[in-house]
């Protein structure tokens, strides 16, 4: 049984695989409607269980999509409808569920919890985000930027802003996939020193820089997400914009790239904040494409936690 709980945890080789897997799936359904059946059929008389403790847009809707495409069924729950947290240990949790499920998708806060979840899971878990991590995103972006620019490896990712769970997993990525970090932003707001350090172990070059104009100079892309995350504090927000404005991604910095440098963002983008409507709707922007990647990236990601 395989979990998918974070990229730097998983076989390098296997996450190759998985990208190719989702680039054949996509290329397989060009012009289908989106609620057309994959041929494979692949999760037939599977029940998969995606759980919520925080918001989601794109990844409860690409899952649950993804899910169908492949012929399977999914339960949704989120928030306060189901138990986790309110007496019942994950443990347990963890022990029922797997008696009624096939596969888990958990979006939880602390990282403990998907771990202990999956410790105590009979069936895989995947990894939807934590306050640490946000894997499938940044399997979707690698995706995403090897569908437009040709292989990651040897390229200069730039990172401006908040060095939270989405640039920890791009550190990871650096690591499995051999591209070059920059992380710009505060001093107090750079990432935590395991991920750095987990991906100069791998070989990938980290650079922490508090330069937003000197970080994103020869980078192939530029990459940013909101300056307050789902796990911080709402009062946060106004101390967070004063110290992160000068990480702004705007055209201005982006012209310190190179000319064609592309853009990314997790979304949803705070627009004006992190980023502005030049950048995010600008030529070099993808991310858009990187939403909709989510949808074939996790469809591989499943397949390859079932073995299918
Ligand atoms: N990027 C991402 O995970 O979006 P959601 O929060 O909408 O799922
Ligand atoms: N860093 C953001 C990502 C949202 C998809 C958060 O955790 O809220």
């Amino acid at each position: 049984m395989r979990h998918f709980l974070d990229i730097h945890s998983t076989d390098a080789g296997d996450l190759r695989g998985i990208l190719d897997q989702a680039k054949s799936m996509k290329d397989a359904r060009a012009g289908r409607p989106r609620g057309a059946e994959d041929d494979t059929r692949a999760l037939a008389g599977r029940m998969v269980a995606l759980l919520f403790e925080k918001p989601s847009t794109r990844t409860r809707v690409s899952f649950d999509v993804g899910t169908r495409q492949l012929g399977g069924r999914t339960i949704v729950l989120s928030g306060s409808e189901i138990q986790l947290g309110h007496g019942e240990t994950i443990a347990d949790t963890a022990r029922v569920l797997s008696r009624y499920v096939d596969l888990v998708m958990i979006r939880t806060f602390e990282e403990e919890s998907l771990l202990e979840l999956a410790r105590h899971a009979t069936v895989p878990v995947i990894n939807g985000l934590t306050n640490r991590t946000h894997p499938c995103q940044v399997m979707a972006d690698v995706m995403t930027f090897e569908e437009h620019r040709g292989p990651i490896s040897g390229k200069r990712v730039a990172w401006a802003g908040d060095g939270n769970n989405v640039c920890a997993s791009f550190l990871h990525a650096a690591g499995q996939f051999g591209f070059e970090v920059v992380v710009t932003g505060p001093e107090d707001l750079i990432p935590e020193a395991e991920f750095v350090k987990l991906a100069r172990a791998k070989g990938a070059s980290v650079e922490l820089s508090s330069d937003p104009v000197k970080a994103v100079r020869g980078a192939d892309l530029v990459v940013t997400d909101a300056w307050i995350s789902m796990h911080d504090s709402p009062a946060i927000k106004e101390s967070r914009r004063r110290q992160l404005q000068p990480y702004q991604v705007n055209a201005e910095l982006m012209a310190h790239a190179k000319s064609d440098a592309l853009f990314m963002h997790c979304l949803p983008a705070h627009r004006g904040e992190e980023a502005t409507d030049e950048v995010l709707d600008g030529p070099n922007s993808v991310v858009f494409d990187e939403a909709e990647n989510r949808l074939h990236v996790q469809k591989a990601i499943m397949r390859w936690c079932l073995d299918l």
